[in-house]
């Protein structure tokens, strides 16, 4: 505990000193959807206006939102993803902030976990704003892995007792890490079959409270969450520098989503140049192939 306590006050330290200067709206049809404000003066100065949540209007699983910042060419895979030039307002305001503070839940694939990895908000401005929304400290964090090839020792997300998390599995992914997660009452095992992720995702809402996921990726696992029909907002922030891995957009599968506008904003930072939008996905119609005849 003593590490995540190190961890959290450094996190927290950084955001607080981060240089952040604000968004311009460069176009708001926020009012076409039904979707929810939420913010307080420090956000709404620097995201220029409130931020927008689909509203939760029930239903069988958690309402789902991907944050992606991707280069100038379209690129989402690097080790580290700071690389790609979002810099601080993105890290502090959109990824770590405002894209989760409403969020019961933090979810990522496995290789988007890193030893270091603990998924919150640290800026005492979204601190403060998550116990207004009534939300815990710290969201659940939620991990995505078939193989089940999970470092418990290592990872420091797996050694927070406050944080609930939720590996969602296989069945032989489940029964290989059942040991381990007896000695950490905090983290729980959510079956899957083959990779269906609505059946786990149905049992977090209904059995967990789990009502609004903040998605961070990667690539594979966005994908998934698409091609399922689980995923309802998007933000992605796209900066003005080439990088990244080749050919690693946030949507690798073959129907690529289609996307209506909330908001477009540009970031005010001239040493970080970059564009930000909020878009709804457009649900998809069944996508079965027409039956031969
Ligand atoms: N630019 C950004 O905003 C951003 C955000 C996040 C990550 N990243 C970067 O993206 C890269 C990682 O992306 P990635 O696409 O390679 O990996 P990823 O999506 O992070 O993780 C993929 C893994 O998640 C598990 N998984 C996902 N969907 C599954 C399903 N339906 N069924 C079973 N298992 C499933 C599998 O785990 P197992 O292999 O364990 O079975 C799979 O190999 C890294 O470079 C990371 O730094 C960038």
């Amino acid at each position: 505990m003593a590490e995540f306590t190190e961890f959290a006050a450094r996190k927290s330290r950084e955001a607080e000193q981060a240089h952040l200067a604000p968004f311009s709206t460069l176009e708001d049809r926020s009012a076409d959807f039904d979707i929810l404000a939420i913010g307080n003066d420090w956000s709404r100065h620097l995201y220029d206006g409130p931020f927008h949540i689909t509203a939760d209007r029930g239903g069988d699983v958690p309402l789902m939102s991907l944050v992606f910042v991707q280069s100038l060419d379209g690129n989402t895979g690097a080790a580290n993803p700071d690389s790609l030039g979002g810099g601080p307002v993105d890290k502090h305001v959109i990824y770590e902030g405002l894209s989760r503070v409403a969020a019961d839940g933090v979810l990522a694939g496995s290789k988007s976990v890193g030893k270091q990895s603990f998924f919150s908000v640290w800026h005492p401005q979204l601190v403060s704003l998550r116990a207004v929304l009534g939300l815990p400290r710290h969201p659940a964090q939620v991990i995505v892995t078939g193989r089940a090839c999970v470092d418990f020792a290592d990872t420091l997300l797996f050694n927070v007792p406050e944080a609930p998390v939720y590996i969602i599995s296989t069945p032989a992914g489940c029964e290989r890490l059942e040991a381990a997660v007896k000695h950490r009452p905090h983290v729980e095992l959510v079956r899957m079959s083959g990779d269906d992720l609505r059946a786990p995702l149905s049992f977090l809402r209904r059995e967990r409270g789990v009502r609004r996921i903040s998605a961070i990726g990667g690539r594979t696992t966005a994908s998934a969450l698409i091609d399922q029909g689980l995923v309802q907002d998007v933000y992605l922030t796209t900066t003005a520098r080439n990088g990244g891995e080749p050919n690693t957009p946030f949507y690798t599968g073959t129907h690529p989503p289609d996307l209506n506008t909330v908001v477009r904003k540009e970031g005010g930072d001239r040493e970080f140049p970059m564009a930000f939008e909020h878009s709804m996905i457009v649900p998809r119609r069944n996508l079965s192939p027409a039956p031969l005849v």
